[in-house]
């Protein structure tokens, strides 16, 4: 009975489902034998509600053809279509990506120039569709130090989006995890003055609504690809009981296939919670 998060709001097998009529329902008929086989493994009731993904390799892909580091970044967004199409078809309840930490401003200017012109693309390219799909875009991180054009393009998506019932799709954008934990002390402290509740009564449960994930379940699965093994200040109090898998594959390489597999050696693991 471990490994079990609530996935009361994942669509699950309906009572009498068998896997197979589970993944026609979600994805029609199977493409080819091999498709069916790493789709027919997967359990439904197993599926992890809340996924989170370090998106990593993309300058090494590109450095291993002799390509500028923002193309792996471009051929990095076409992964992540991949991934976040496949998201949705497996009725993940929530995506996290981690596209751009605050201390990526560090970086050669041309390659922030280049994320942020990516970025922008990517909310004029992808949003209808997104949005068609009834995918609900939040941003977690420092939206007010983004450059005004990205600003505004982040802001409409959320907007557009916010009442959409689909896959909830978290862009961690100018996010650091410690800034996060210490803007939500803070405001936590704030409303504790303003509502009159001595501190040492406040609970986990008032700190989680400051965080920028606040109403989403913590995060099941985290996977970082490329090959480091780090947490890269990316939702540290989110990802406590997380289980953590480390793909060699560069992130522009990555896809539905390997996502199945991680999926699928996620549901393998002996999730205890701390217990026995
Ligand atoms: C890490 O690879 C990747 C990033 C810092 C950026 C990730 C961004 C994208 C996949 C595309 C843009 C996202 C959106 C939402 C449009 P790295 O450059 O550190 O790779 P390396 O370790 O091989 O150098």
């Amino acid at each position: 009975m471990n490994n079990q998060p609530d996935n009361s709001k994942t669509p699950l097998a309906q009572e009498g489902e068998n896997r197979q009529a589970w993944y026609r329902r979600l994805f029609g008929a199977p493409k080819n034998n091999e498709e069916t086989s790493s789709i027919q493994e997967l359990d439904p009731n197993l599926m992890p509600r809340h996924v989170a993904i370090i998106m990593d390799g993309n300058g090494r892909w590109a450095k291993r053809r002799n390509l500028p580091r923002s193309a792996g970044h471009k051929a990095g967004t076409e992964a992540l279509r991949a991934i976040i199409k496949e998201s949705d078809a497996l009725g993940i309840e929530a995506l996290t990506i981690y596209a751009f930490s605050t201390e990526n401003w560090l970086r050669p200017k041309e390659e922030v120039g280049a994320l942020m012109g990516l970025l922008l693309q990517y909310f004029a390219s992808e949003i209808d569709e997104l949005h068609r799909k009834r995918v609900c875009i939040r941003i977690l991180g420092d939206v007010e130090g983004l450059p005004e054009a990205q600003r505004r393009a982040v802001l409409n998506a959320m907007e557009r989006t916010r009442a959409n019932d689909g896959l909830k799709l978290n862009i961690a954008l100018n996010y650091g995890g410690r800034a996060e934990i210490l803007r939500a002390a803070k405001a936590m402290a704030e409303r504790a003055k303003k509502e009159g509740i001595a501190l040492e009564n406040m609970t986990e449960a008032d700190f989680e609504r400051e965080l920028y994930t606040a109403g989403l379940p913590d995060v099941d699965l985290l996977i970082r690809t490329s090959g480091e093994m780090r947490l890269s200040n990316f939702l540290p109090w989110q990802t406590s009981y997380a289980e953590m898998i480390f793909n060699d594959t560069l992130w522009p390489d990555y896809d539905e296939k390997e996502f199945r597999a991680d999926i699928l050696r996620y549901m393998k693991r002996d999730r205890r919670f701390g217990k026995v």
